[in-house]
């Protein structure tokens, strides 16, 4: 299966580094009780198709990739490749998929199954309700 990549070289593919930054507003988001709260308004990162965030630290009980996509929906996804390096995902834009950074590159589409490279099965991927600026997820 032929997929498309991010541009990323060689080093950072080697090292793990995701295309997706964490917010530059870092209030724009909170989590308590298993819900992601995200005020939509502060995050101009997701105002574009093919836009993302990724959040981590702070009480998350795991790392998350925030996308926006081309079908103009919002998406949350257990940032955690499935593959044993268990790197960080980017969303590609114009492809509706999500790859890994890692050298090997394994794909998955909008709904979290893998369609194409080494990892062993699905990621995770979040129930997202949006209400006005306001983005409710449920990790759980
Ligand atoms: S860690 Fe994602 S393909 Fe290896």
């Amino acid at each position: 299966m032929k997929i498309k990549s991010s541009k990323r070289n060689f080093f950072q593919r080697i090292l793990g580094l995701p295309v997706t930054s964490e917010p530059k507003d870092s209030t724009c988001w909170s989590y308590s009780d298993g819900k992601l709260i995200l005020d939509l308004k502060k995050v101009p990162e997701l105002k574009n198709p093919g836009g993302a965030i990724r959040l981590e630290g702070r009480d998350l009980p795991e790392r998350i990739l925030v996308f926006f996509g081309e079908d103009q929906q919002y998406y949350v996804f257990k940032n955690r490749c499935s593959h044993v390096g268990h790197r960080r995902l980017d969303p590609v834009p114009g492809t509706n998929t999500v790859q890994c950074c890692s050298i090997s590159k394994s794909t998955y589409d909008f709904d979290g199954k893998k369609i194409f490279g080494p990892a062993p099965h699905s990621v995770i991927k979040y129930s997202a309700v949006v209400d006005g600026d306001k983005l409710t997820a449920t990790i759980s």
